[in-house]
């Protein structure tokens, strides 16, 4: 039988103090490890993108790889890899954010975003979205069109949607 939203979340293990005290972190690994989990989730974020022109998906560093290269190609689409830090062999552009917990950086090689095209964003988990903010600003930077971010689990308490949409970006997720 096809997996329900609770379904799904109840396969989201909750592991407290994770990376630090006080966070409740919320580990994708026990869905994508399970047969239903992996392709439920999978058939809920193309759900979420049916309505919308989609020329490629971008995901990123780690998990969004995960679910991002599974929806381009349900899609039909390409998948475009953001990475982070110090990982791509050619010159690349960069964005640095903030994270709920410290400092990092996405790169991407801007050759591979053909100008114009609607590149749909894609993660695991949106919390701050200062992660997303810094993939949108890096794929606007390098030509594309990025109004839309699917996520496989929102955290609302930390503001992410508003933070999104701010920035001209509508977020959908598939559990919160
Ligand atoms: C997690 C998650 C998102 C980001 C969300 O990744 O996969 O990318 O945090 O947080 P934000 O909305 O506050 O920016 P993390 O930085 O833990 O990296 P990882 O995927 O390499 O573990
Ligand atoms: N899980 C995974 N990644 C995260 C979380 C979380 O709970 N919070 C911020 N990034």
């Amino acid at each position: 039988a096809t997996p329900t939203a609770s379904d799904l979340k109840a396969l989201v293990r909750a592991v407290p103090d994770f990376p630090a005290t006080g966070i409740l972190f919320r580990d994708v690994t026990t869905l994508m490890s399970d047969g239903a989990g992996l392709a439920g989730a999978i058939d809920a974020l193309a759900a979420l993108a049916a309505d919308l022109s989609v020329d490629a998906v971008a995901g990123i560093e780690a998990r969004g790889f995960i679910f991002g290269a599974a929806l381009a190609q349900r899609l039909g689409t390409g998948f475009i890899p953001l990475r982070k830090a110090g990982k791509l062999p050619v010159p690349a552009m960069a964005e640095d954010y903030a994270l709920e917990y410290g400092e990092a950086r996405l790169e991407l090689d801007p050759t591979i975003i053909r100008a114009g095209q609607s590149v749909l964003l894609l993660d695991d988990l949106l919390a701050t979205g200062g992660t997303a903010l810094a993939a949108a600003r890096l794929l606007r930077r390098a030509g594309a069109h990025c109004t839309h971010a699917l996520f496989v689990i929102d955290l609302p308490d930390l503001g992410g949607m508003t933070a999104l949409s701010e920035q001209g970006i509508e977020g959908r997720a598939v559990m919160a």
